[in-house]
């Protein structure tokens, strides 16, 4: 037996409509809260907006709270931040433009004055900028090819937390070290999974996400990040579903669906590799931690007994779970 107090998935895709229906109920039974990623087709953009979807998921959950980000454009000016502080928004998302899933409409130049003065303001009014931290060079050194963006960032905004969202590369973690303000999230999959799953033996549209999946070197020192709960770093799935047709029609959108099986796989994979006490850390403490959640929010209060039994693998029309390693479920 085991009991983990609180979880929180620093990042998630919910989506809208018929498939946020769909997919909430697994986020909101294992989950207080998650941070809630704005790229929908019409981006999260405004203040009313966010709340709007806040709603929306919290009308489909009432024990689940949704921390929505806004989607940085350059329309976001310092008083629409204003206006979403007041609203307890305190989350910024920064896409730049075309590396993923519905970022056309992110940034295409992020240290122009423009960017940087709403990130300024973004700092001075106590706001966290979490970053999708890609380019588009060679798909394998996108993260690192971000690098100087993300450290002009951090030098420039010393008081702004910033969070490298979803970390794929081993290249990235020095940069915890050299910059205070500086944390990230770790997916399951890229701790699980290097680049033979998804396409040694035969190609694996289901294992294909932004940022993609690594060497073996990536993965395991990642995994040990994530093992050792650093004290930067906590868990942000990006669960990110696609439905089956849509996967087909875009020749295969990237995005791995994993919430159904979140928590049991992570304690399965922290159970492996004798890690179970640095659980709750991984998944809840360090999170609450990094994001002052304690003085911004009021968490809904939840404690999870799991067990060492196989869990039922829930099957969901038109969406497929990739194959977690699962010897652990949840019992209430
Ligand atoms: C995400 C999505 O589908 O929205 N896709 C992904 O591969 N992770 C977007 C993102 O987080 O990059
Ligand atoms: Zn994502």
């Amino acid at each position: 037996m085991f009991t983990l107090h609180n979880p929180l998935d620093m990042h998630l895709h919910l989506r809208e409509g018929e498939m946020l229906a769909k997919v909430l109920p697994f986020s909101a039974r294992a989950f207080s809260a998650a941070v809630v990623m704005p790229n929908l087709q019409e981006p999260i953009n405004t203040t009313a907006r966010a709340l709007d979807y806040a709603r929306q998921i919290q009308a489909q959950s009432t024990e689940f709270m949704p921390l929505v980000a806004l989607y940085l454009q350059e329309s976001l000016s310092p008083q629409e931040l204003e206006n979403a502080r007041r609203n307890g928004l305190f989350l910024i998302k920064l896409y730049p433009q075309n590396v993923t899933t519905n970022s056309t409409q992110g940034v295409a130049d992020i240290l122009s004055p423009k960017i940087l003065e709403i990130l300024r303001a973004a700092q001075d009014l106590d706001f966290i900028l979490c970053v999708h931290a890609e380019t588009q060079d060679f798909v394998l050194d996108r993260e690192v090819g971000f690098h100087p963006i993300l450290e002009s960032l951090c030098a420039r905004f010393p008081q702004l937390p910033i969070i490298l969202e979803h970390m794929s590369d081993a290249r990235s973690i020095p940069l915890l070290e050299k910059y205070p303000n500086l944390y990230a999230t770790l997916t399951l999959h890229h701790i699980t999974w290097h680049l033979d799953a998804l396409l040694g033996a035969r190609l694996n549209p289901h294992l294909f996400c932004k940022p993609l999946l690594k060497t073996p070197k990536d993965q395991e020192a990642l995994l040990q990040l994530a093992l050792s709960a650093h004290p930067k770093v906590c868990f942000g799935s990006d669960s990110a579903p696609h439905s089956l047709a849509h996967k087909h029609a875009c020749a295969c959108a990237a995005g791995i669906f994993s919430a159904p099986l979140l928590l049991e796989a992570l304690t399965t994979l922290f159970d492996i590799h004798h890690a179970l006490d640095r659980l709750q850390a991984f998944v809840s403490d360090n999170a609450r931690r990094i994001y002052q959640l304690d003085r911004r929010v009021q968490l809904p209060k939840k404690s999870l007994t799991l067990s060492k039994h196989p869990p039922t693998i829930p099957t969901i029309p038109d969406l497929i779970i990739p194959p977690f390693a699962v010897e652990w479920r949840i019992d209430a």
